[in-house]
C-alpha cells in the first residue's frame, strides 16, 4: 500500500486497518505524532490529512490511502520552522512537549484557513488537546500571535499576556479518523 507523508511516497507493509499512528511510528520512523491515550482522547497523534487535523490513532492506514498526510516533521525543517514552531519557541509553549506535535498541527490547521486570534475560538479549534504541564496559557498566546501576523524571535522568550490557568477542553477535532 502507498502512502504519503510529508511529500514523500511509501510502500508499507502494513496491514489495512494497522492504525496510522502505528505505521508512522513503528515502521516509517516518523515519530513526531506520539501515542498517549491510543482512544482519541489527547490529541498527541494528531497529524493532518488533505490539510485537516486529524487523530492518527483512529484513522486506520487504508483510510489515508491516496490523501497528503503531513506531520509535524513536514511543517518546516530545523532551518526553517513554520511560523507556528517559532511561535512555540517564542512563547515557551512546549514544556516535556509531548503534546506539542499534535498542538502544532492542529495549529497550523487553524492558522492556514484564516483562523483569528480570539482566545475563544483558538481554544475551540484546540479541543481535546490535553498537555500536562503549560497550563495552556503559553499555547494560546503562541497560536493568537501566528493568527495577529506578529513575527517570532526564537532567540528570546515572549512575556505573556495572560496570566491564569486555562483550559482548552472540548471534544477534539476529527475524533473519527479520516474524513
Ligand atoms: S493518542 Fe490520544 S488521541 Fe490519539
Ligand atoms: S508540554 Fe508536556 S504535555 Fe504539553
Amino acid at each position: 500500500m502507498d502512502l504519503v507523508v510529508n511529500a514523500v511516497s511509501h510502500e508499507v507493509d502494513s496491514a489495512p486497518l494497522t492504525s496510522l499512528l502505528e505505521v508512522l511510528r513503528e515502521e516509517l520512523d516518523i515519530t513526531g505524532p506520539k501515542a498517549g491515550c491510543e482512544t482519541g482522547g489527547c490529541g498527541a497523534c494528531t497529524v493532518l490529512i488533505d490539510g485537516e487535523p486529524r487523530r492518527s490513532c483512529l484513522t486506520a492506514l487504508c483510510m489515508a490511502e491516496g490523501r497528503e498526510v503531513t506531520t509535524v516533521e513536514g511543517l518546516g525543517t530545523p532551518e526553517a520552522l513554520s511560523a507556528v514552531q517559532q511561535a512555540f519557541i517564542h512563547h515557551y509553549a512546549a514544556q516535556c512537549g509531548f503534546c506539542t506535535s499534535g498542538m502544532i498541527v492542529a495549529s497550523s490547521a487553524y492558522v492556514d484557513r484564516g483562523g483569528s486570534p480570539d482566545t475563544g475560538a483558538i481554544q475551540e479549534a484546540l479541543g481535546g488537546h490535553y498537555c500536562r504541564c503549560t497550563g495552556y496559557v503559553k499555547i494560546l498566546d503562541a497560536v493568537a500571535a501566528v493568527a495577529r501576523g506578529d513575527d517570532a524571535d526564537t532567540m528570546s522568550t515572549a512575556a505573556s499576556p495572560t496570566s491564569s490557568y486555562v483550559s482548552i477542553g472540548g471534544t477534539g477535532n476529527g475524533g473519527g479518523g479520516a474524513a
